[in-house]
């Protein structure tokens, strides 16, 4: 892995619910300064429970959060710290707005940070503006479709300015025309200093998107670069997911002459891998 940042790790993490079996034992995970992390796993192998000890809604049992290095302490002081180094946005927007309208629901983290007026509606215009919902700051919140409720529910987190946004299922629900459109309102977050967690199902998506992945399985957590850990058939089998397409494409074009084959991520990668196959070139 690349030698940037650790911007926030969870060390040696256990939890369970009440008296629920353990839902994660002695998990290390860490997102690194400017690396696109995916989080898969099956249903029930604890992303999102994962995802709310990293942003300090559930506390672990066993192990510690650092931010930067540091433990968090899980007091009023330490929390809200912690809000502006990690923002976490769940799964189902309905469950995070509450405001009357979008620029209100959008200025309630900025202004319960005590911040001046001023300085909230400059932030609030910068989020709108990134997740491009500008035109909505007044429109009433049950007025919006699904994909803006979720654009909306971004814009709360990322009016907080936070080093990582942490997405809890962010494309689910969305039509393919909202995917590509919230993949690149990510993409300019990240170039400009913001990153990402995303939890996913997708595999192709996970493989496009991501620098890095982790595979949540019942023999733990297994994190590396995307296109190595999505290689990984016996992980993938564990995680109940399916080899992603690119991998597929990679392995066959290693049989098909080029042993040096990357794994494309995107349509005109495969495009140029393509040419390359000898035999069907110029
Ligand atoms: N609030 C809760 N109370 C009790 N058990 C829970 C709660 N939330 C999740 N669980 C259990 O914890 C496990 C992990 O769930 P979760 O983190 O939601 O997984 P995922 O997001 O990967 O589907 C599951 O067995 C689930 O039933
Ligand atoms: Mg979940």
């Amino acid at each position: 892995m690349s030698g940037s940042a650790v911007l926030v790790a969870l060390r040696g993490v256990s939890f369970s619910y009440e008296d629920g079996p353990p839902v994660l034992d002695g998990l290390d995970f860490e997102v690194r300064e400017g690396r696109t992390l995916a989080l898969l796993g099956r249903n029930g192998s604890g992303k999102t429970t994962l995802m709310r000890l990293l942003s300090g809604g559930l506390r672990p049992r066993e192990g510690l959060l650092t931010v930067g290095g540091q433990p968090v302490r899980h007091d009023r002081a330490g929390l809200t710290r912690l809000r502006t180094a990690v923002q976490l946005v769940v799964q189902d927007p309905d469950d995070q707005l509450f405001a009357a309208s979008v620029g209100q629901d959008v200025s309630f983290g900025p202004l319960n940070l005590g911040l001046p007026d001023a300085e909230v509606r400059a932030r609030v215009e910068e989020a709108l503006a990134a997740l491009d919902i500008g035109a909505l700051a007044d429109r009433p919140t049950h007025l919006l479709s699904y994909g803006q409720r979720k654009r909306t529910a971004i814009a709360g987190a990322v009016a907080m300015r936070p080093r990582v946004l942490v997405l809890d299922e962010p494309t689910a629900g969305l039509d393919p025309d909202g995917q590509e459109r919230l993949l690149a309102t990510l993409a300019s977050l990240g170039a400009t200093g913001t990153t990402v967690v995303m939890a996913t199902h997708d595999v192709d998506l996970a493989l496009r998107w991501a620098d890095d992945a982790t595979l949540l399985t019942a023999s733990g957590a297994h994190t590396g670069p995307a296109s190595v850990v999505l290689g990984r058939d016996d992980l993938l089998a564990a995680a109940g997911l399916r080899l992603p397409w690119g991998v597929a494409v990679a392995h066959l074009l290693r049989a098909r002459g080029l042993p040096d084959a990357p794994v494309p991520r995107t349509p005109s990668e495969l495009a140029d891998l393509a040419e390359r196959i000898p035999g069907t070139g110029g």
